[in-house]
């Protein structure tokens, strides 16, 4: 038996239904806030993501797929979305020329992590991506899509998290700083930290390790560094939020792993996911843009994990993910008619199932039962013979005879 590679998993129809419920409801968000759908290749030259990533973060430095096409060039199978977005945009001299722009996307991303209970090696993503203003404006707007969605889902039990990391300038000094705190203490820090002390010392307050978790609960605080201007646009942002009653945790050590940040930054975290808690992050990014050779535009964006969010709404009654009609059969002239019926009820948008070659109403019954089917639809020799059929609302028990051409007005009646 041939098998797939770990934490590359086969999707399978139970899980599309919630699949799409998500998607939809992504969807419907972006369009009201009047997001553009954008579709961004899976592979990518692999400087895109070493560049508008960093060299030192954990997705670059071990967790890309990356390989040499057959002219010797370093292609990367695209482990986030943001830094294609971006390197389209710039190369766009269409988009780059208006004064904003706003995109949505959704696609398989690939990272080489250990796999476990919400971390895949093949995971998708939906985010969205604003260029072309620093107004705060638009830190809570792109928080508030996020928002709208998670409740569109129902998912309840989530926090958002949020911080500013201030800008080139006003981190300079804070990093002074935190590097004289690590270095104190350097002897409690995991191997990583201690490599990442000199060269990404930011990164040290996102480490998981126990013995860095203690020492970061007695770190600097990047919010009492934060210069003039950083520090009115994360009030503006809280100031946003408050307004419009999105509530918000500040979490002033809450970093995230991707170089290209300035200012605001935030999480969508629930307790329900055990250790990958966050099913959707983002923030601002105002210097990527020049980074890749554009003129300097302000940016701000997010993504979210489709099968994190999947699991949080595992087992919610998902609309839309019942069958209509289980078209149930039997004796003489029945099958035809069944046939008949079925295509004549598809074709008036209502699903429906049929077996040809089953052998009597239990097993027919039963299969309807596993379907979640609403209505059987019974057609036995007696309603053959009269042009008749017989529905039975399936979760009452109630049940009618009405004549063929009837079913579906009263299908749709009682639906
Ligand atoms: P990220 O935090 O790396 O941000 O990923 C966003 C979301 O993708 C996470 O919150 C999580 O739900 C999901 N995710 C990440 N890794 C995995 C994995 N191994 N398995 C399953 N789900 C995963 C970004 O990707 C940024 N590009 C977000 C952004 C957009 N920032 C600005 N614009």
């Amino acid at each position: 038996m041939l098998i797939n590679p770990p934490g590359i998993p086969d999707i399978f129809p139970d899980k599309i239904e919630a699949w799409n419920f998500v998607v939809s409801a992504a969807r419907d968000v972006f369009k009201m806030n009047n997001y553009k759908e954008i579709i961004i290749p899976i592979l990518e030259y692999t400087d895109v993501f070493a560049r508008g990533l960093g060299n030192e973060t954990d997705i670059v430095s071990k967790e890309m797929f990356t390989f040499e096409d057959r002219g010797g060039r370093s292609l990367t199978m695209r482990p986030e979305g943001t830094a294609s977005v971006v390197r389209a945009y710039v190369g766009n001299g269409e988009y780059n020329r208006l004064s904003s722009a706003k995109f949505f996307y959704f696609g398989p991303m690939f990272r080489a992590e250990r796999p476990q209970k919400g971390r895949l090696r093949q995971f998708n993503q939906f985010g969205a991506e604003f260029f072309g203003s620093i107004h705060p404006y638009y830190d809570f707007e792109i928080i508030s899509v996020m928002d709208k969605i998670t409740k569109k889902t129902g998912i309840k039990e989530y926090s958002i998290l949020i911080n500013s990391i201030g800008c080139p300038e006003c981190r300079k000094e804070y990093i002074k700083e935190l590097k004289k705190y690590y270095h104190k203490n350097s002897a409690g820090l995991c191997e990583d930290c201690q490599r990442r002390l000199e060269n990404n010392t930011l990164r040290l307050l996102d480490c998981k390790q126990e013995g860095c978790s203690v020492l970061k609960k007695n770190a600097p605080l990047i919010t009492s560094h934060l210069c003039d201007g950083c520090r009115s646009h994360y009030s503006k942002v809280k100031a946003y939020l408050d307004m419009h009653e999105i509530a918000y945790q500040e979490d002033p050590y809450l970093v995230r792993g991707l170089d290209y940040y300035t200012r605001t930054t935030f999480e969508f975290t629930t307790p329900l996911l055990g250790g990958q808690n966050a099913f959707a992050g983002g923030g601002r990014y105002d210097n990527l843009v020049e980074t890749f050779g554009g003129r300097p535009t302000s940016a701000i964006g997010f993504a979210a994990g489709i099968e994190r969010m999947l699991l949080l709404i595992e087992g919610n009654n998902i609309p839309g993910r019942r069958l209509d009609v289980y078209m149930v059969h039997s004796g003489a002239g029945a099958l035809e008619q069944a046939i008949k019926m079925s295509a004549m009820l598809r074709s008036s948008n209502i699903s429906v199932e049929l077996d040809p070659e089953a052998k009597g109403f239990k097993s027919q019954f039963k299969k309807a039962d596993r379907e979640m089917a609403k209505f059987a639809v019974i057609i036995a020799e007696d309603e053959a013979a009269s042009n008749t059929c017989t529905i039975k609302n399936l979760s009452t028990g109630a049940q009618e005879k009405v004549s063929s051409e009837k079913c579906i007005e009263f299908l749709y009646a009682s639906m």
